[in-house]
């Protein structure tokens, strides 16, 4: 038997030729209200499901109702034979746009089969039409190199009522996890100060707890501070223990690009963290490398824990992006609001927090602050530690902050001390 795993939510758009048994499909896994269908529509506009005349309008409607849904966080079906690059891209849009997944689901057939199946039912559709079909279905893939789907499913139409569905959550809803927590601020390689917060939570060496708390890092491990190697070697053998969780910074993530041997300029903090990698040894650093790569994978663009009651990321996240995915969501969660403008050589970043009007608490960093607080359910917990400022952790549920101070400023030397430069410096955090 062949498994499906979907999204819930996400938009699902079935692919196939006429009689390939996509409407029988769909109906089989997803209730009605899930399912826009093509023809239902027609029937709507035209009284006539078979009627060719009317399709714009047919799209119109079918379009706007999926973008509705897609807004409305909901599961949409898309039962029409999308064949064609033309009648797909819409809806990838329409699916990016409410920054849902998008999952395109091909029914693989072939002529004598779907000649069969359209015979043994009263729709009529002509040899010429299915002929096309099949050539469509067959040019579908260099079209589809081209297209970005989340994912790409094949089935085949003669194992089609074997298939079951697994319906999943988005990565990063993880609502059963209900802690105790402690959210930890940015590390930023201050290995002395986060074993003294720590040891100071509770912790002991192999990240147990005797209440059973669970740290979870709120990113940007790496870079500028003394030993970022040693605090993630520290980190990933928490996670791999499943004794800790992760979100990335865009620290981490710009690391993980240079691992990749993306085009990322080794300037800034990163040098830090290059010069230290450098002095590893061959079979360390392919280790290292591995385990690294691996969390990052893993790691969801954000974490919403607790029966929804709390969110952690490392820029922060606006309401409207709880419980939504994708490049836009994830360039948030790694930098939180910019306005795309750059100011000075920095690029412009918007108070969102000052406007959050959401049930969950949202816990950030990226931003150094001298003082952690809660403003609109909102706190932001990088103390600048790297700085000279704090290493800061949020104990939830107690909604309360524990911090250490920096043994010294590691990079940056005053720059509490607000020079011009030095204010600039703490903006690129
Ligand atoms: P269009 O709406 O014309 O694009 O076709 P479709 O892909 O929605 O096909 P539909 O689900 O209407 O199925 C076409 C015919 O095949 C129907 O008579 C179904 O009862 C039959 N059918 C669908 N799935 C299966 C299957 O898994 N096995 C068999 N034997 N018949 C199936
Ligand atoms: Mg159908």
């Amino acid at each position: 038997m062949t498994e499906l795993s979907v999204y819930e939510p996400s938009l699902i758009v079935l692919c196939g030729p006429a009689g390939a048994g996509k409407s029988t499909f769909a109906h089989r896994h997803f209730s009605p209200t899930e399912i826009l269908n093509a023809d239902v529509m027609r029937g709507l506009l035209c009284d006539d499901v078979n009627d060719q005349d009317h399709n714009e309008q047919v799209f119109e409607v079918l379009h706007r109702i999926a973008e509705i849904r897609l807004q409305n966080g909901l599961c949409t079906v898309i039962d029409a034979t999308n064949l064609e690059t033309a009648a797909r891209l819409p809806l990838r849009r329409l699916a990016k746009h409410a920054r849902l997944p998008t999952h395109l689901v091909i029914i693989e057939a072939d002529l004598e089969l779907i000649r069969r199946r359209n015979s043994e039912r009263d729709r009529e559709v002509g040899e010429g039409v299915l002929r096309r079909h099949m050539q469509l279905l067959e040019e579908l893939e260099p079209s589809l190199s081209k297209e970005r789907w989340g994912r790409i499913d094949k089935l085949d139409a003669r194992a089609l009522s074997e298939v079951r569905v697994k319906r999943c959550t988005l990565p990063p809803i993880q609502f059963s996890l209900t802690g105790p927590f402690d959210v930890i601020g940015d590390v930023h390689g201050c290995l002395s100060e986060l074993r003294t917060l720590l040891d100071r939570l509770g912790y002991t060496e192999d990240g147990s707890h005797p209440d059973g708390r669970r740290p979870v890092f709120v990113g940007d491990l790496v870079d500028r501070g003394p030993d970022s190697v040693g605090v993630l070697k520290l980190v990933l053998s928490w996670l791999e223990q499943d004794r800790a969780l992760l979100v990335p910074g865009n620290h981490d993530d710009k690391l993980y690009r240079w691992l990749q041997g993306r085009a990322v300029k080794v300037q800034g903090g990163l040098k830090t963290t290059v010069a230290e990698w450098q002095e590893l040894s061959a079979p360390e650093e392919r280790l290292l490398r591995s385990r690294f790569m691996a969390a990052m994978e893993a790691a969801p663009s954000y974490l919403w824990l607790d029966e929804g009651r709390l969110l952690v990321s490392h820029g922060g996240l606006e309401e409207r992006d709880h419980g939504r995915v994708g490049d836009a969501v994830r360039a948030f969660c790694l930098f939180g609001k910019t306005t795309g403008k750059v100011i000075d050589g920095f690029p412009e970043r918007l108070d969102w927090a000052a406007d959050y009007e959401g049930g969950p608490a949202v816990v950030h960093g990226h931003v150094p602050v001298r003082v952690a607080q809660w403003r609109n359910r909102v706190a932001d917990i990088d103390l600048g530690v790297v700085f000279g400022g704090e290493l800061c952790a949020m104990r939830w549920p107690e909604e309360t902050f524990v911090t250490v101070p920096a043994e010294r400023a590691w990079w940056g030397e005053g720059i509490w001390g607000a020079t011009e430069s030095a204010d600039e410096e703490i903006r690129t955090s």
